[in-house]
């Protein structure tokens, strides 16, 4: 390793670079496949989809990142996850934390159930509930914390010590803090995945995902999956991630200090019912998520009065872009009921918090007080349109 400095990392680790011409940019190496240079001799690349030098490069910066033992590259953050999802077998029951991407949630329930892998939904922040739902047939337990999207925070190392105790394992997904804030394997984690489309390519120009284990026969079965199922991630999407990842200490920390300045204003907003970020001293997990993370990250979720007209505070955003996704370099806003967590029931999504008038904000890069200014004309404009 070349330094125990993440900032350092972000830029020098894994392959840096190119040997044989000197480029300071890993070259992308836009193949399909390699000469033979003896019959019946392996060799170290003979087909992208096993290997490829661009998407090695990227695999082995991430591995060292999440301080991993191996890492993997995906077409997407779900294929990333179904990957790790195949890991187990048919009788086999994964835990999921409540507030999973419902993309997550998803693939469980409507893919691999028909294959015999069953999951079951349990709020992960209260370890006393994990250790009941806990059985012989879990085999892992899988978390987001902060958790999306009302950023619940889970007790990483608890859930470790909860899971080992029966043998299961604890995948993280990693996508709101990156390793830049947190990073689960330090505390014990075995997998760690991220929508890589997020905050690592921070761009908003690619999709991809990431998966990072522990130890070397998890590395071995992953690498098997991911070259029997084929959802690799593209020579010049390898490039453009690692092409992000070198920015991202110094995009983490300007995201922040916005989300900061942000939460400060929505706070004192008279149009806001609830502020949802884990750096509030009042949030339910905050002494938790301060021992386990470097900083609160910068997705901020709150809800409207609920007399206030929605569809006219997305319309009145002229700044801030009204759209799926997070963690790009513009902010962007959602409504979870009705995107990111639509494919949840409205009974499940009631029951574990995300009401009708929810809305999550990704605090991208922009002069914060031009954000603030853009929040503040669409609860105007929200308030303008509100029913009586
Ligand atoms: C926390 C989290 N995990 C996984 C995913 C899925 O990733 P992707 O959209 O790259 O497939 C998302 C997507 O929004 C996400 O927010």
């Amino acid at each position: 390793m070349k330094s125990d400095h993440i900032e350092t990392l972000l830029i020098h680790g894994g392959i840096d670079g190119d040997e044989r011409t000197g480029a300071v940019s890993v070259p992308i190496y836009q193949t399909s496949t390699f000469r033979k240079n003896a019959f019946g001799e392996p060799q170290n690349y003979e087909y992208s989809r096993t290997g490829n030098p661009t998407r090695e490069a990227l695999e082995t910066l991430i591995t060292e990142l999440e301080g991993g033992k191996a890492g993997f590259a995906f077409a997407s953050g779900m294929a990333a996850i179904t990957a790790v999802l195949m890991l187990f077998q048919s009788g086999d029951k994964i835990i999921i934390s409540n507030n999973v991407y419902g993309g997550t949630f998803r693939v469980l329930d409507k893919v691999f159930a028909q294959f015999g892998l069953s999951y079951e939904i349990v709020d992960t922040s209260d370890l006393g509930l994990l250790e009941k739902a806990l059985d012989s047939k879990t085999k892992a337990i899988l978390l987001e914390t902060p958790a999306n999207p009302l950023l619940t925070i889970t007790d990483i190392a608890g859930v470790v010590a909860v899971a080992k105790a029966k043998g299961a394992l604890t995948i993280v997904d990693n996508t709101f803090m990156t390793p830049y804030l947190q990073k689960p394997l330090e505390l014990g984690a075995d997998i760690v995945v991220h929508s890589a489309t997020k905050y690592l390519g921070g761009h908003s120009d690619m999709v991809a995902g990431l998966v990072v284990v522990n130890n070397e026969e998890l590395g071995e079965r992953l690498h098997f999956i991911q070259n029997a199922t084929g959802g690799i991630l593209q020579p010049f999407d390898s490039w453009l991630l690692i092409r992000g990842i070198k920015t991202l200490g110094v995009r983490m920390d300007r995201h922040v200090e916005n989300a900061r300045h942000i939460v400060e204003f929505l706070l004192q907003s008279p149009d806001i019912e609830k502020v949802y970020y884990p750096g509030l001293e009042s949030s339910a997990g905050y002494e938790i998520h301060r021992h386990q993370a470097l900083a609160p990250g910068a997705m901020v979720s709150f809800t409207i009065s609920r007399k206030q007209d929605l569809a006219k505070f997305f319309q009145g955003l002229h700044l801030i872009t009204f759209g799926e996704s997070l963690g790009g370099a513009e902010s962007l806003v959602c409504h979870p009921a009705s995107m990111t967590h639509a494919s949840i029931p409205v009974e499940i999504r009631h029951k574990i918090g995300i009401e009708d008038n929810l809305i999550r904000l990704s605090v991208g890069l922009e002069n914060k007080d031009d954000l603030v200014n853009d929040l503040k004309k669409a609860l105007a404009a929200a308030k303008q349109g509100q029913m009586d």
